[in-house]
This record gives structure tokens, sequence and C-alpha cells, in this order.
């Protein structure tokens, strides 16, 4: 984090102390979060990211301090405060920032899980932003491999769809991919379907219909996947929801990840056999390219000044 963070409504030193240790979000994970990108200082798809950060919050009862206006403020100030926000119209390279926003139940010095004052505590809200770095060429070159996690996702389970800091089966799963020479790993469903990445949406390509798992696949509603359903028609790839078996994964014409801050990435191999012939395919590259493309016009079409925030806000779509 470079030099601020956004600390209940202040800017901060990001190398000082902030957070009491007894912070429900340190001491159990009861947290959720978002990440985005700020890119000329406007956070793209602000009002989409807030909708699901308050989702996720509902689902685990949380209470946000703050309004989405306050928020959206905060990102906008830390941008600029951190230096992230340069519009590019005196030349320079446009701003580009990853932003996460984590909400943390707060402070309970009381022991247990939901012990007495535990529905009344303050919750702690931290912004932080890092310059934007994308994925790396040689890895979109060759693209993703990962293997199945060993980790497996729970359709009815209410936290299959909920962003929450309890990230530990996220860890152990990359753990996995690290310790096998993998990229990545991929959650399957407990009955065996392709449910996501540790980071991202899975996508297969077949017959020109590119296919992403549905919701009860136990998977993260993606803002990026929810753009895709909207714009790849108009790319001239149609995009449904439809289960994805492991067979079907390695059968695909081409596979894709999709996230906010890494985009559009291909997948080309999991479980030590290739998928598309192990080498990226022409959507993958196609999408992304459309995708920073769109991300950069949203940029450049929200209104300067406050709150600058979504890309819809800004009537673009
Ligand atoms: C587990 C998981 N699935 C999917 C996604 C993609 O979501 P989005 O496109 O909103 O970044 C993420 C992003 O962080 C994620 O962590």
């Amino acid at each position: 984090v470079t030099g601020w963070v956004w600390l209940d409504g202040r800017l901060v030193d990001g190398g000082a102390p902030h957070l009491n240790v007894s912070d429900r979000g340190f001491q159990l994970g009861d947290g959720i979060f978002e990440t985005a990108r700020a890119r000329r200082g406007v956070v793209i798809e602000l009002a989409e990211h807030l909708a699901r950060l308050r989702e996720s919050a509902a689902a685990l009862a949380l209470t946000l301090p703050v309004t989405d206006a306050a928020i959206g403020q905060g990102i906008v100030e830390l941008v600029r405060a951190v230096g992230l926000d340069s519009t590019g119209a005196d030349g320079a390279e446009p701003g580009d920032a990853a932003v996460r926003i984590t909400v943390s139940r707060g402070p309970l010095e009381k022991r247990g899980l939901a012990p007495p004052g535990f529905e009344t505590v303050e919750a702690t809200i931290v912004i932080q932003a890092w310059p934007y770095v994308p994925p790396d060429p040689a890895v979109l070159g060759r693209g993703i491999r990962a293997i199945p996690s060993a980790v497996r996702r729970d359709p009815g389970s209410p936290l299959a769809g909920v962003k929450s800091t309890s990230r530990a089966d996220y860890v152990y799963a990359r753990l996995e991919a690290v310790r096998a020479g993998a990229d990545d790993a991929l959650f399957l469903t407990t009955d065996g379907r392709i449910s996501e990445s540790t980071t991202a949406n899975v996508w297969t390509v077949v017959g020109g219909v590119a296919r992403t798992p549905p919701r009860g696949d136990a998977i993260l509603a993606g803002t990026t996947r929810t753009w895709l359903m909207a714009h790849a028609a108009a790319l001239g790839l149609p995009a449904v929801e439809a289960t994805i078996q492991p067979s079907d994964l390695l059968a695909a014409d081409e596979a894709f990840l999709s996230s906010s801050v890494a985009g559009i990435v291909p997948l080309t191999g999991y479980d030590g056999r290739p998928i598309g012939g192990g080498r990226p395919g022409p959507w993958a590259a196609a999408v992304r390219r459309a995708r920073e493309d769109w991300i950069d016009s949203a940029s450049l079409a929200a209104p300067a000044g406050a709150p600058r925030g979504s890309a819809r806000d800004a009537g673009v779509r």
C-alpha cells in the first residue's frame, strides 16, 4: 500500500498500526470485502461492487457504518492521495489502481463467536489502493494451468456466494496449486461440477458459445461475469449459464477466467491435461481486449470530480 489507507472515514498513514487486536476480522475472519479497479481515479463498476458488499453484509448480519456515497468518496480521496488518479490528460499514463474495501465486524473483547454485544459492535471499514499490475504477459501468453482443489464447494451453503474474509479454503487451494507446480486451483462442487477458481469465474467456449457455471454451482457472482453475460454477444460470442463438468472443460474449444482486477485470462490446462490444445484461444484474447477497452472508456466517460463512481452512473453500458 502506497503511503495511505482509508480507515473509518479518515486517511491515515499506511505504515502505522491501525486495528484493535480484538477486531473480529483478525480474530475470526468475520468480515467481507470487495476488490475493484480504479482507472483515472474512477472506480469501475462501483455500484455493482457496493451492491455485492451490501449483500455479503446482509448474509452475515453485518451493519455497514457508512453510506455508499462515503465509500465512493473515500476511494476517490485515497486514490488521489496515493497519486494513482492521473487522468492522463497531460500526456502522462492514466492512473490505474487495484482497490480493496474490507469491512470487519469490528473489535469485541469478549471471547466466543456470538457473545453479548456482538450485534451492536461498530464495524471497521478499510480501503486500500495499490498501483495496478496487469497479469504477467508470459502467463497471458501460455495461459493458466490449474489443478482441481481437494476443497469442495457446497451449493447448498448459505455462504457459497458471500465474499467473506474467511479465506482459509482459498489460501489452502492456492497452496495446493503451488505445491503441484500449477498456477491456480479450481473448486469443484460437492457433486463434482466446476465451480470457480480461487479468484475468478470460469468460462468455456464451445462451438462459438461461451458458458459459465450458474449461481447454483457455488460461485461468487462476479461483476466481470455479469459484464460478460451482457456484452459478449455484441462481440459475436453469445454467453449462457450452464453447468460445466470437468470433462466439458477438457473438451472445450478454449477456456478463460474472469475477474475485476486480472480481467480475462486464458485457462489452458486442468488436472495436468491441455484445454484447447494447451494454447490460449482467440476468444480469450478478444474478450480481454474488449473488457480493457470498456474499462478505459468507462473511466473517460465518468464525470470529473466527486463522486466519480460507477460507469453505469455515467451512462456507460
Ligand atoms: C472466488 C472468486 N470468484 C470470482 C471472482 C470474480 O469476481 P469479480 O469479477 O467481481 O472480480 C472473484 C474475485 O475476486 C473471486 O474471489
